[in-house]
């Protein structure tokens, strides 16, 4: 039997963003659902390692800051929303702290403790505030506890959104287009039941599982993007599309990433004959932006035919690498690599999704009273590349700023209709779920090989091609089979993948994360534009 719940906020995600929400709400009358679609520890917030920038360090600004996101984000970040977020570093910090986490600290030579700071990629200074090597676990295990104390907010994990509810859905003639719900599929019962909500905010993370190789976990499929895409918002610049330089390789390791961390406090990228390479692509050698090194590594391995480089610490200190690193010192010795004494391999893969639904600064999509925060959105603050460790920032920062906006729209959004039930009279169970792995394998492949580092135009279309071929397959299977979590996915993943491609076609440059052979120059003649797809002008099927 179908049924229904009712809540004034639903908040689709557990990851740092969601769960920074509800519980700046929580304080307040109202009712809160948060959502996982897996265990609430899924999202790739659990997974984070480097850290989180702010500016702490005494000889470090705000303007420091703000200039080296600019830079990073090669022309394309909106700077009033960078200036709103980094002003904003020291408080979510602290916010954090009274959350319970516990950031890694060190002794001044007074003997004061103050917090340590790492140093990453396109940062001029060292501002990364983190908890040893696994900053996202302590995030997401405090806020995760603290959410567990509020009687308001109820945590529903692998509770599955299927499709948004706006108001063109709605039974009644109130014909303003207005959010009020979600269908969800409850994977523990097989069983899809309508959340009616005055207010939905997307938080569900990125769409790195586009890809063949992903540091991301497996919810990065690129839910939100595709549920907000269906139900009418614009999608911007889903061509930059960040691959983090330094994935374990190894055949039996599932995306473990070797932090940015590594090479900030010494680590060198070396090729199998022991000689460095970085040099020769930017002065800032392992530490220019992302983009850089994931190209210069991708160079290397195609120019030479190698399955991956190295990652080489072992100059340092063994203490001082099982102090600072204790996650990846342990992660590799469990396939035999001994961090202190052998250098790491490592290629690149797909970690980070720039652009998203987009918001203003309030978070605000298209739709009135849908929000859009964290990794799903596409804010203005990265730009065409993001810079280390800016992204949980953004999650915190956007989580306060929605919260603002909810608290102050809340008591005027009117009471919702009545919402028609989940319909699954006309559909059966599948007889052939293989079409769904197969179809998901495909896609993954063909991303990676045509839409992945380096682009072409004639990749781009060769890969556009084949995701009309899979929407139709999987809009037929859709439309005759009940839905299953793996069909969810898939079926958000190829709109996400279509998406990137979309914006991938339409510039014709190369810039920050988007790197094409066929326009290898950044085009510096007009202004920097942001790609905006506007779904009212496109063919959505
Ligand atoms: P997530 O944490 O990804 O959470 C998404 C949530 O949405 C999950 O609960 C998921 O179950 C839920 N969800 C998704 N789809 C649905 C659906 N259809 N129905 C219901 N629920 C759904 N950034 C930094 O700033 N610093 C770092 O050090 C850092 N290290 C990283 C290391 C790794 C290995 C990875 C993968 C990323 C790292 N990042 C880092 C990036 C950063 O972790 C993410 O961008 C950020 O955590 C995203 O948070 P989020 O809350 O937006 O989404
Ligand atoms: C890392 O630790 O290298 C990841 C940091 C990030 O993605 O911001």
């Amino acid at each position: 039997m179908p049924y229904s719940q009712n809540y004034d906020v639903l908040i689709i995600g557990s990851g740092g963003a969601g769960l920074s929400l509800a519980l700046k709400l929580a304080n307040h009358s109202m009712r809160i659902a948060v959502l996982s679609k897996f265990a609430l520890t899924a999202g790739s917030t659990y997974y984070a390692q480097g850290g989180i920038s702010a500016v702490f360090g005494a000889d470090d600004s705000i303007e420091s800051h703000i200039e080296d996101t600019l830079d990073a984000g090669a022309g394309l970040c909106n700077p009033e929303i960078v200036r709103l977020t980094v002003t904003h570093g020291k408080s979510s910090i602290d916010w954090l702290m009274e959350q319970g986490v516990v950031f890694t600290e060190e002794q001044t030579a007074s003997g004061e403790l103050k917090l340590h700071l790492n140093q990453e990629g396109g940062h001029s200074h060292r501002r990364i505030v983190h908890t040893a090597d696994a900053t996202g676990k302590a995030v997401s295990l405090s806020l995760i506890e603290r959410a567990r104390e509020h009687a308001n907010i109820e945590l529903f994990e692998h509770h599955n959104v299927v499709e948004l509810i706006t108001s063109s859905k709605d039974t009644s003639k109130d014909t303003e287009k207005r959010i009020l719900g979600a269908y969800v599929l409850d994977s523990t019962k097989q069983q899809v039941k309508t959340i009616a909500a005055r207010v939905v905010v997307l938080a569900t993370g990125g769409a790195s599982k586009a890809y063949l190789y992903s540091t991301n976990p497996q919810s990065a499929t690129g839910d939100g993007i595709a549920l907000a895409w269906r139900a009418g918002c614009r999608v911007s610049n889903m061509e930059f599309m960040q691959f983090h330089p330094t994935c374990l390789y190894h055949p039996h390791a599932h995306s473990f990433l070797i932090s940015e961390a590594v090479r900030g406090e010494g680590g060198k990228l070396i090729l199998p004959d022991g000689s460095s390479f970085m040099q020769y692509f930017d002065s800032r050698e392992e530490l220019a932006p992302r983009d850089i090194v994931a190209r210069a590594i991708d160079h290397e391995m195609k120019k030479r035919g190698i399955d991956c480089v190295y990652l080489d610490i072992s100059h340092k200190p063994e203490q001082f690498i099982r102090e600072h690193f204790p996650t990846i010192y342990q992660q590799c010795l469990e396939f035999d690599i001994d961090i202190t004494r052998q250098p790491i391999p490592v290629v690149p893969a797909a970690h980070y999704t720039c652009g998203g639904v987009l918001t203003d600064s309030y978070a605000r999509t298209d739709i009135p009273n849908l929000y859009a925060i964290g990794e799903v959105a596409c804010t203005g603050l990265h730009g065409a590349n993001r810079m280390a460790s800016n992204s949980l920032l953004e999650c915190l920062v956007f989580a306060e700023r929605a919260s603002e906006d909810i608290l102050q729209k809340l008591p005027g959004i009117l009471p919702l209709p009545e919402i028609p039930d989940w319909d699954e009279s006309q559909v059966s169970d599948s007889d052939e779920e293989v079409v769904v792995s197969h179809n998901w394998d495909e896609l993954r492949r063909f991303m990676w090989d045509y839409v992945g580092i380096v682009r072409t135009d004639k990749r781009l279309s060769r890969a556009m091609n084949r995701v009309e071929l899979l929407k139709k397959e999987i809009a037929e299977y859709y439309s005759n089979f009940r839905v299953t979590s793996d069909l969810l996915e898939l079926r958000n993943l190829v709109i996400a993948a279509e998406l990137i491609i979309r914006c991938a076609q339409q510039r014709k440059e190369s810039r920050g994360l988007h790197y094409t052979l066929d326009y290898p120059e950044t085009d510096n003649s007009k202004p920097a534009q942001n790609t905006v797809l506007t779904p009212w002008t496109t063919d959505r099927r």
